[in-house]
């Protein structure tokens, strides 16, 4: 926390132009009305539950999951706020609620993310005894249930309805957070190779970003995968003896999610191209994570690995199994979560999603930069 806030000057000329009529102006800068997100456990906000998660998390409905923010679980991985959670402060919206929670207000945002959730249809895992996760929904489910939200709009593609459509998405940002990490998780010891995972999942996600820019989204930011090497889980996945990098991750991990995110990125650019009104924006949190990983005292961080909250003590204080992480029976979670980057071996603690989301708002980690997203969507809204 005090990382940011490090000298009383800056708080003072902070609260000055909080305060003052200045704060209109920047109101141009907060050019959505509403988000529409999709993705997994990294961004689901409540979709989950105990029964529904991702297999060897079971105990996400209850603290110490939500300890530091909530105060309660909210069926969030973490301790606290996601990634999401800190873009919606900072677009001055509410956190985006749940899409399977019906009563929920959904004027500014609905989130479509599952956790466990894969790109590739589940039917392909099952079909090659491929179950890690175990969670039905893939992302073409988000885009399904998305169809269902908009349903009473008209809405069926900027071509043939373009009123209805063009009020689905008038304010609107798409948010797709990390998606197919739970697709390499679950070819673990099957003979699904991850090249294979990498082409599937790539074509599977760019067939989804394609129909929402065909259904008339024009702001997107498409997250890419972290640096998958450096969680506690896939240092449990890869038998020893492992070779690390010079974050200190697995490399074979870290190579798997870096070349995945290139491939991504290619297919990016050829939609940039076919749809050259719309604004896409790549959320690189590969390097991001990287420059953490390397600098973790920098910002204020002890562990890198240990994680907060599981079990089994060592280096990274986890042990893959239902009843030994986090929330299990005879787990438990560390007194400062803040210098910790690893909630439960997979998934990240508040102070990493806030250290994270600063950098990707402020402009870096991403192409282009999410302050050029948002001045595109002020400059077409005057
Ligand atoms: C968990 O989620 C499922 C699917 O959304 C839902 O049917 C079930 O009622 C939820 N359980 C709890 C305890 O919230
Ligand atoms: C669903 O949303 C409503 C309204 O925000 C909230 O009161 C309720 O607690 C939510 N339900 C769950 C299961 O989170
Ligand atoms: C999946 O597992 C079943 C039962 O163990 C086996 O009969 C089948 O051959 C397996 N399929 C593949 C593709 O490995
Ligand atoms: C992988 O393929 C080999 C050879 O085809 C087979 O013997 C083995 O059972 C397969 N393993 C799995 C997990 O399907």
């Amino acid at each position: 926390m005090s990382f940011f806030f490090n000298f009383p000057l800056v708080t003072f000329f902070l609260s000055i132009f909080l305060l003052s009529p200045i704060s209109l102006a920047t109101s141009n800068l907060h050019p959505f009305k509403k988000v529409y997100v999709f993705g997994d456990s990294y961004t689901d906000t409540g979709n989950t539950n105990d029964t529904t998660g991702p297999s060897i998390y079971r105990h996400v409905s209850s603290l110490p999951y939500g300890r530091t923010f909530f105060h309660r679980s909210t069926n969030r991985y973490s301790d606290g706020r996601l990634f999401i959670d800190f873009v919606a402060e900072s677009l001055n919206l509410p956190y985006f609620p749940p899409y399977l929670n019906k009563t929920a207000d959904t004027t500014h945002g609905v989130n479509f993310a599952v956790s466990g959730c894969t790109t590739v249809p589940i039917s392909f895992y099952l079909k090659n005894n491929a179950t890690a996760t175990a969670v039905p929904q893939s992302l073409p489910t988000q885009l399904t249930w998305f169809k269902d939200h908009i349903k009473g709009s008209g809405c069926k593609d900027i071509v043939s309805t373009p009123a209805q459509c063009t009020a689905v998405f008038d304010g609107a940002l798409v948010w797709m957070g990390e998606i197919s990490a739970n697709d390499y998780i679950n070819i673990y010891g099957t003979n699904i190779s991850s090249k294979t995972v990498k082409k599937l999942a790539v074509k599977y996600q760019t067939k989804v970003i394609k129909e929402l820019l065909k259904m008339g989204a024009k702001y997107l930011v498409v997250q890419g995968l972290p640096a998958t090497g450096c969680f506690p889980l896939a240092f449990a996945q890869v038998p020893p003896p492992v070779e690390r990098d010079d974050m200190g991750c697995l490399t074979i991990k870290n190579k798997e999610s870096y070349d995945h995110n290139t491939a991504l990125q290619e297919k990016l650019h050829e939609l940039r191209n076919e749809f050259p009104s719309a604004v896409i924006v790549y959320g690189d949190d590969w390097h991001a994570y990287r420059e953490v990983y390397a600098n973790a005292a920098k910002y204020g961080f002890v562990e890198r690995f240990k994680t907060c909250c599981g079990s089994g003590g060592g280096e990274f204080n986890f042990i893959a199994r239902p009843e030994s992480t986090c929330g299990a029976p005879g787990t438990s979670s560390c007194k400062h979560p803040l210098r910790y980057m690893s909630w439960d071996g997979l998934h990240v603690t508040e102070g990493l999603n806030r250290v994270l989301s600063k950098m990707f708002l402020d402009g870096a980690f991403a192409q282009p930069s999410f302050p050029y997203l948002l001045e595109k969507a002020a400059e077409s809204r005057v």
